[in-house]
């Protein structure tokens, strides 16, 4: 983006938005070349809007009543008043309808926690500490309409500890959430991350395998 249209971002969030702080903070401090356009969840309890509030985001809490129809009809309203050049869902607990998706598709991201394609949908870190694995981590990925299971961007890679809780392994793995999804995003306000041809391209060349950072010897279990 070039300085005078910076990147504009729409956050969709349904809980307590911790991953929607690192990119506003990120936006704030510059290390993320963008602004926050709107903040929106889909119920008006959500955390998370008191916290964007309190930043002085807009904010917009929409209600469910249902229909997924009806509510991606307010959802896409709602979006299209701010026009965002990136939709970024965290912790965002509806899965959108193809068409939806199919709108953003190629600028819109999300956040996952656990090594995509291992462990897509819920309860992550229960099944990480049931099959005994030994690394776990997250994801930041395209949104495609199959559910967690869009082009990889970026992994975090964390260690699983032997006395790890399910709660444990969570806030280990969240804080790598909240540096790895804004330098994804970063990379896409930079324009060095693009969508072609259905995958991922970093700096003009396809992503074969997400990029991973390894934050086994950082955070500390
Ligand atoms: C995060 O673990 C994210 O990976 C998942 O939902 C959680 C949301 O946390 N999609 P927060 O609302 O960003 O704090």
């Amino acid at each position: 983006m070039s300085a005078a249209t910076p990147l504009s971002i729409a956050i969709l969030i349904s809980g307590r938005g911790s991953n929607m702080e690192a990119l506003a903070e990120a936006c704030a401090s510059g290390a993320l070349a963008a602004r926050v356009a709107v903040v929106i969840a889909d119920r008006g309890g959500a955390p998370g809007l008191d916290a964007a509030r309190a930043r002085g985001l807009e904010t917009r809490a929409l209600v469910h009543r249902g229909e997924r129809s009806a509510f991606e009809h307010e959802l896409g309203a709602a979006l299209e008043r701010h026009r965002p050049g990136a939709v970024a869902l965290a912790g965002f607990m509806r899965v959108l309808s193809a068409e939806f998706v199919a709108r953003y598709l190629g600028r819109m991201f999300n956040i996952h926690p656990s090594l995509l394609p291992k462990y897509r949908g819920l309860d992550t870190h229960r099944r990480v500490l049931a099959a005994g694995d030994a690394v776990h981590g997250a994801s930041v990925h395209f949104v495609t309409p199959e559910l967690d299971a869009g082009p990889v961007v970026l992994q975090s890679q964390v260690a699983v500890a032997p006395g790890d809780t399910e709660a444990t392994l969570a806030a280990r793995v969240l804080a790598t959430e909240h540096v790895i999804y804004p330098r994804a995003l970063g990379w896409f306000a930079d324009r060095r991350l693009a969508w072609r041809d259905g995958a991922a391209w970093l700096d003009g060349r396809r992503l074969m395998a997400p990029l991973l950072e390894d934050f086994r010897a950082v955070v500390a279990p």
